[in-house]
């Protein structure tokens, strides 16, 4: 297995990926949306507020990872987790968990704060990840599901101290997906 950063060229073959992988776990509308989301991201975000990086196996991409800027109106910085595919028929064998720590290591050495996402917690804990109160940092929209708002520190910070109401990258503005 080959882990690098996404580039340009990949573009299609990903958001294939996020459409076929979501279409198989939560069903076809929720494949499309998703598949949208990615197409949205990576065509629309400023290319300092988004980082994304691949699994691939024999010249195919089998899992995708995103980060994109979350702002606190402070100098604080903070990326979210999301989304993240990885083929239906290599789930399970820790490509998954790969991906996430590559993007932390990475965020880590550019001096990125807090990492935060939205998802299952049994999942995420696995990589750092734990809840984080609205009245800690404010996700950008009312959340669903508010116990699947999570957070870690980068460099040992508190993630006690407020940190105010997140606003996110343009593809995320939108209530449907929170
Ligand atoms: C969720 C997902 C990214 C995990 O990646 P993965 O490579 O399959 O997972 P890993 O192999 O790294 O981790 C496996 C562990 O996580 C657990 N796990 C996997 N998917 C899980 C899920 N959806 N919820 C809770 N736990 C999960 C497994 O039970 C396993 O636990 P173990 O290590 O104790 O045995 C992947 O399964 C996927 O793409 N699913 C469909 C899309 C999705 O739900 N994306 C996440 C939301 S953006």
């Amino acid at each position: 297995m080959k882990f690098s950063k996404y580039n340009e060229f990949d573009r299609l073959e990903i958001e294939a990926l996020f459409t076929r992988t979501f279409s198989d776990s939560e069903g076809e509308p929720e494949g499309k949306l998703i598949g949208h989301l990615v197409h949205k991201l990576m065509n629309g975000s400023k290319t300092d507020d988004i980082f994304g990086f691949i699994a691939a196996e024999q010249g195919q991409i089998v899992g995708c990872i995103f980060f994109t800027r979350l702002s606190f109106g402070s100098p604080i910085k903070a990326f979210m987790l999301s989304p993240v595919a990885i083929e239906t028929d290599h789930q399970g064998k820790g490509i998954g968990q790969k991906l996430i720590n590559i993007g932390i290591k990475r965020l880590r050495e550019l001096g990125v704060e807090f990492i935060f996402t939205y998802g299952d917690p049994n999942y995420y804990s696995k990589v750092g990840f734990e809840h984080v109160a609205q009245e800690v940092a404010e996700a950008p929209f009312k959340l669903a599901h508010p116990e699947g708002w999570l957070g870690q520190s980068l460099d040992g910070g508190s993630l006690e101290l407020p940190l105010g109401q997140a606003c996110c990258v343009e593809a995320f503005n939108d209530p449907q997906y929170w």
